[in-house]
């Protein structure tokens, strides 16, 4: 049978960065909600324009936008192994929705405390070529590309409040939804980048 993996944890947790490591590991590819809502703003598609106030907020993007946003996605080629989800599903309308449409093997649930989250999102800085994500102090970019490095707009203390007031109202109910259903891995995502690997490859090989 076919199916999905999903990334979950609060904002700055670390899925991002582990994303791309799951997605090595397992061959499915990741399947970013935040990724593809920045996409769609920066190019002023409908769904950019509908998306903005609400990211720059923190708050979450209405549930029909993302599940049709969504939907689309899984009808893509790449999709038809499975996915791996980052940052979707954040509401119990969308994981319901999600449950109907694919079967999931496993929702890794990066834990990270608020005051950890705080520091590593307002030090975050993105490579806008490569795509890759820095930390000024925990993954510190090399000295040729400082100079084209970008912050999210959301990235500044004021939003990643909200944002952690978000997640702690409306998404981390989810993950005793999915206990429930005998899914949560829970992983201590208050370690080094590597260690959080280590402990998330230990789990997908076994
Ligand atoms: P989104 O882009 O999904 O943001 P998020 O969930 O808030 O998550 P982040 O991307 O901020 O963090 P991350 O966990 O990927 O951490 P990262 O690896 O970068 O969503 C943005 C907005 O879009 C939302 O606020 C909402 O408005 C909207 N949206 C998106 N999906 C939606 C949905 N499904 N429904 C409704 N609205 C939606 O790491 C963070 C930093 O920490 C980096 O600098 C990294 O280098 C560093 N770091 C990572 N791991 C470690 C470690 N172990 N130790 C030290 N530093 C580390």
């Amino acid at each position: 049978m076919t199916t999905s993996i999903v990334l979950f944890g609060p904002p700055g947790a670390g899925k991002g960065t582990q994303a791309s490591k799951i997605s090595e590991m397992t061959g499915k590819p990741q399947i970013s909600t935040g990724d593809m809502l920045r996409i769609a703003v920066s190019e002023a598609s409908d769904l950019g324009a509908k998306a903005q106030s609400y990211m720059e907020s923190g708050i979450l993007v209405p549930d029909e936008l993302i599940i049709e946003l969504i939907s689309n996605r899984l009808k893509q080629e790449d999709a038809i192994n499975g996915v791996l989800f980052d940052g979707f599903p954040r509401t119990l309308n969308q994981a319901i929705a999600l449950s109907s449409i694919v079967d999931i093997s496993s929702v890794i649930s990066i834990e990270v405390p608020d005051e950890e989250i705080i520091k590593r999102i307002v030090g975050r800085r993105m490579d806008p070529i490569t795509k890759e994500i820095y930390h000024i102090s925990f993954k510190p970019a090399p000295d040729e590309i400082q100079g084209r490095l970008i912050q999210r707009k959301d990235d500044n203390v004021e939003t990643v409040m909200n944002r952690l007031k978000t997640y702690h109202q409306q998404t981390s109910p989810l993950s005793s939804w999915y206990d429930d259903q005998n899914l949560l891995i829970p992983i201590d995502g208050n370690k080094s980048i590597e260690e959080v690997a280590t402990d998330i490859s230990k789990f997908l090989s076994n």
